[in-house]
Protein backbone atom coordinates (compact mmCIF):
# COMPACT_ATOMS: atom_id res chain seq x y z
CA UNK A 1 0.00 0.00 0.00
CA UNK A 2 1.61 3.41 -0.90
CA UNK A 3 2.33 5.46 2.29
CA UNK A 4 1.50 9.18 2.31
CA UNK A 5 2.82 11.59 4.24
CA UNK A 6 0.93 14.86 5.68
CA UNK A 7 2.89 17.29 8.23
CA UNK A 8 0.39 19.65 10.31
CA UNK A 9 1.59 22.82 9.99
CA UNK A 10 -0.14 23.72 13.33
CA UNK A 11 1.82 24.19 15.71
CA UNK A 12 5.27 25.04 13.21
CA UNK A 13 6.58 28.83 13.03
CA UNK A 14 3.09 30.35 11.92
CA UNK A 15 4.93 33.61 11.14
CA UNK A 16 7.09 31.71 8.62
CA UNK A 17 4.49 29.57 7.12
CA UNK A 18 6.27 29.77 3.38
CA UNK A 19 9.49 28.53 5.00
CA UNK A 20 7.95 25.87 7.75
CA UNK A 21 6.43 24.27 4.38
CA UNK A 22 10.00 24.25 2.72
CA UNK A 23 11.20 22.43 5.11
CA UNK A 24 8.88 19.61 4.68
CA UNK A 25 9.15 20.04 1.01
CA UNK A 26 9.97 16.14 0.87
CA UNK A 27 6.56 15.17 2.35
CA UNK A 28 3.41 14.42 0.47
CA UNK A 29 1.04 17.03 1.67
CA UNK A 30 0.68 19.93 4.20
CA UNK A 31 -1.91 19.39 6.66
CA UNK A 32 -3.79 22.24 7.39
CA UNK A 33 -6.16 22.44 10.33
CA UNK A 34 -9.65 24.92 10.00
CA UNK A 35 -10.35 25.34 14.06
CA UNK A 36 -13.80 27.64 14.54
CA UNK A 37 -13.95 27.33 18.52
CA UNK A 38 -17.36 25.74 18.08
CA UNK A 39 -16.68 22.02 16.56
CA UNK A 40 -13.32 22.56 18.67
CA UNK A 41 -12.68 24.48 21.89
CA UNK A 42 -9.45 26.17 19.62
CA UNK A 43 -9.65 28.95 17.03
CA UNK A 44 -6.59 28.67 14.01
CA UNK A 45 -7.41 29.99 10.90
CA UNK A 46 -9.87 30.30 7.91
CA UNK A 47 -9.56 30.41 3.82
CA UNK A 48 -7.61 33.27 3.55
CA UNK A 49 -4.59 31.56 4.81
CA UNK A 50 -5.51 28.33 3.73
CA UNK A 51 -5.23 30.42 0.21
CA UNK A 52 -2.21 32.09 0.76
CA UNK A 53 -0.79 28.14 1.76
CA UNK A 54 -1.98 27.21 -1.73
CA UNK A 55 -0.64 30.14 -3.68
CA UNK A 56 2.86 29.56 -1.98
CA UNK A 57 2.14 26.27 -4.16
CA UNK A 58 4.79 23.88 -2.40
CA UNK A 59 3.23 21.75 -1.63
CA UNK A 60 -0.46 20.25 -2.34
CA UNK A 61 -3.09 21.46 0.65
CA UNK A 62 -4.80 18.88 2.51
CA UNK A 63 -7.37 20.30 4.71
CA UNK A 64 -8.78 19.41 7.82
CA UNK A 65 -12.05 20.97 8.75
CA UNK A 66 -12.81 21.21 11.98
CA UNK A 67 -15.77 23.35 11.85
CA UNK A 68 -19.08 23.11 12.35
CA UNK A 69 -21.98 23.03 9.37
CA UNK A 70 -19.34 21.79 6.90
CA UNK A 71 -21.87 21.63 4.10
CA UNK A 72 -22.04 25.59 3.64
CA UNK A 73 -18.36 26.17 4.36
CA UNK A 74 -16.39 23.05 2.89
CA UNK A 75 -16.71 23.05 -1.09
CA UNK A 76 -15.19 26.92 -0.95
CA UNK A 77 -12.00 24.82 0.41
CA UNK A 78 -12.43 22.57 -3.04
CA UNK A 79 -13.05 25.57 -5.32
CA UNK A 80 -10.04 27.24 -3.74
CA UNK A 81 -8.21 24.56 -5.02
CA UNK A 82 -6.70 22.48 -1.67
CA UNK A 83 -5.70 18.67 -3.12
CA UNK A 84 -7.96 17.20 -0.60
CA UNK A 85 -11.01 18.74 2.04
CA UNK A 86 -11.82 16.60 5.08
CA UNK A 87 -14.84 17.15 6.63
CA UNK A 88 -16.02 15.75 9.86
CA UNK A 89 -19.12 13.26 9.99
CA UNK A 90 -20.14 14.78 13.02
CA UNK A 91 -20.56 18.22 11.39
CA UNK A 92 -22.10 17.36 8.19
CA UNK A 93 -25.81 17.05 7.64
CA UNK A 94 -25.79 15.04 4.02
CA UNK A 95 -22.46 13.97 3.99
CA UNK A 96 -23.10 12.73 0.47
CA UNK A 97 -24.61 15.68 -1.28
CA UNK A 98 -21.43 17.52 0.83
CA UNK A 99 -18.54 14.82 -0.63
CA UNK A 100 -20.29 14.87 -4.37
CA UNK A 101 -19.81 18.75 -4.06
CA UNK A 102 -16.17 18.56 -2.48
CA UNK A 103 -15.60 16.47 -5.70
CA UNK A 104 -17.62 18.64 -8.55
CA UNK A 105 -15.03 21.47 -7.53
CA UNK A 106 -12.33 19.11 -7.73
CA UNK A 107 -10.83 18.24 -4.51
CA UNK A 108 -10.39 14.67 -3.11
CA UNK A 109 -12.85 14.04 -0.39
CA UNK A 110 -12.22 13.25 2.87
CA UNK A 111 -14.22 12.23 6.24
CA UNK A 112 -13.00 12.08 9.68
CA UNK A 113 -14.05 10.49 12.68
CA UNK A 114 -13.96 11.79 16.52
CA UNK A 115 -12.07 8.86 18.69
CA UNK A 116 -15.96 8.38 20.24
CA UNK A 117 -17.94 8.12 16.67
CA UNK A 118 -17.63 4.29 15.52
CA UNK A 119 -17.39 3.87 11.68
CA UNK A 120 -20.31 1.30 11.37
CA UNK A 121 -22.97 3.76 10.33
CA UNK A 122 -20.81 5.23 7.70
CA UNK A 123 -19.40 2.06 5.93
CA UNK A 124 -21.86 2.59 3.13
CA UNK A 125 -20.95 5.85 2.47
CA UNK A 126 -17.23 4.58 1.66
CA UNK A 127 -17.59 4.88 -1.96
CA UNK A 128 -18.50 8.39 -1.96
CA UNK A 129 -15.27 9.05 -0.23
CA UNK A 130 -11.08 8.80 -1.42
CA UNK A 131 -10.40 8.90 2.32
CA UNK A 132 -11.78 8.19 5.96
CA UNK A 133 -9.72 9.94 9.08
CA UNK A 134 -9.50 8.09 11.89
CA UNK A 135 -8.83 10.97 14.74
CA UNK A 136 -6.25 9.05 16.83
CA UNK A 137 -6.53 12.21 19.71
CA UNK A 138 -9.82 14.46 20.50
CA UNK A 139 -9.78 16.96 17.54
CA UNK A 140 -8.34 20.43 18.80
CA UNK A 141 -4.77 20.27 19.67
CA UNK A 142 -1.40 19.28 18.84
CA UNK A 143 0.77 17.58 20.76
CA UNK A 144 -1.36 15.66 22.70
CA UNK A 145 -1.13 11.58 23.27
CA UNK A 146 -2.19 8.71 20.73
CA UNK A 147 -4.26 6.87 21.24
CA UNK A 148 -4.21 2.96 20.74
CA UNK A 149 -7.54 2.42 21.90
CA UNK A 150 -8.41 3.47 18.06
CA UNK A 151 -6.90 0.67 16.86
CA UNK A 152 -9.75 -1.53 16.64
CA UNK A 153 -11.49 1.02 14.60
CA UNK A 154 -8.82 1.64 11.76
CA UNK A 155 -9.17 -2.30 11.34
CA UNK A 156 -12.43 -2.17 10.75
CA UNK A 157 -12.28 0.30 8.35
CA UNK A 158 -9.73 -0.91 6.12
CA UNK A 159 -11.62 -4.54 6.71
CA UNK A 160 -14.78 -2.47 5.06
CA UNK A 161 -12.48 -0.93 2.58
CA UNK A 162 -11.20 -4.57 1.17
CA UNK A 163 -14.42 -6.27 1.27
CA UNK A 164 -16.18 -3.31 -0.77
CA UNK A 165 -13.29 -3.31 -3.19
CA UNK A 166 -12.71 0.08 -2.40
CA UNK A 167 -10.13 2.35 -2.95
CA UNK A 168 -10.48 4.62 0.14
CA UNK A 169 -7.28 5.75 1.91
CA UNK A 170 -6.78 5.54 5.74
CA UNK A 171 -5.58 8.79 7.46
CA UNK A 172 -4.72 8.91 10.72
CA UNK A 173 -4.19 12.16 12.90
CA UNK A 174 -3.21 12.96 16.02
CA UNK A 175 -0.34 11.86 18.53
CA UNK A 176 1.43 10.28 15.48
CA UNK A 177 5.72 9.37 15.92
CA UNK A 178 8.21 6.92 15.10
CA UNK A 179 6.84 4.75 17.61
CA UNK A 180 2.78 4.89 17.09
CA UNK A 181 3.06 5.03 12.89
CA UNK A 182 4.18 1.26 13.49
CA UNK A 183 0.62 0.56 15.37
CA UNK A 184 -1.23 2.58 12.94
CA UNK A 185 0.07 1.18 10.04
CA UNK A 186 0.12 -2.10 11.24
CA UNK A 187 -3.84 -1.74 11.74
CA UNK A 188 -4.25 -0.21 8.13
CA UNK A 189 -3.23 3.34 7.54
CA UNK A 190 -1.52 4.25 5.00
CA UNK A 191 -1.99 7.90 5.24
CA UNK A 192 -0.25 9.79 8.25
CA UNK A 193 -0.47 12.96 9.67
CA UNK A 194 2.04 14.30 12.12
CA UNK A 195 2.28 17.85 13.37
CA UNK A 196 5.15 17.37 16.60
CA UNK A 197 6.94 15.03 15.76
CA UNK A 198 8.06 16.53 12.43
CA UNK A 199 7.99 20.40 14.15
CA UNK A 200 9.91 19.36 17.23
CA UNK A 201 12.31 17.33 15.21
CA UNK A 202 16.12 18.61 14.70
CA UNK A 203 15.56 18.34 11.12
CA UNK A 204 11.94 18.24 10.11
CA UNK A 205 12.89 16.84 6.59
CA UNK A 206 14.69 13.79 7.77
CA UNK A 207 11.64 13.50 10.00
CA UNK A 208 9.42 13.06 6.95
CA UNK A 209 12.10 10.33 5.44
CA UNK A 210 11.91 8.28 8.94
CA UNK A 211 8.15 8.30 9.53
CA UNK A 212 7.83 7.25 5.65
CA UNK A 213 10.35 4.28 6.15
CA UNK A 214 8.99 2.85 9.37
CA UNK A 215 5.08 2.86 7.52
CA UNK A 216 6.57 1.44 4.68
CA UNK A 217 7.55 -1.12 6.61
CA UNK A 218 5.42 -1.90 9.39
CA UNK A 219 8.19 -1.12 11.33
C1 LIG B 1 -5.48 17.99 16.01
C2 LIG B 1 -5.11 18.22 14.57
C3 LIG B 1 -3.82 17.63 14.20
C4 LIG B 1 -2.63 18.10 15.00
C5 LIG B 1 -1.68 16.94 15.08
O1 LIG B 1 -6.81 18.24 16.21
O2 LIG B 1 -6.09 17.68 13.71
O3 LIG B 1 -3.58 17.66 12.81
O4 LIG B 1 -1.97 19.21 14.48
O5 LIG B 1 -0.63 17.27 15.90
P1 LIG B 1 0.27 16.16 16.61
O6 LIG B 1 0.94 15.35 15.54
O7 LIG B 1 1.21 16.98 17.40
O8 LIG B 1 -0.64 15.31 17.46
ZN1 LIG C 1 -5.56 17.52 11.58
Amino acid sequence: MDVTISPSILNCDIANLASEIEKVRNADYAHVDVMDNHFVPNLSWGLPVVEAVIRQDILPVDAHLMIEDADSWAPAYAEAGCASVTFHAEAAVAPIRLAREIRRQGAKVGMALRPATDITPYIDLLPEIDMLLVMTVEPGFGGQSFLKSMMPKIRRTRDAISTANLQVAVQVDGGINRETICLAAEAGANVFVAGSAVYKAEDAYSEVEALRQLAKTHC
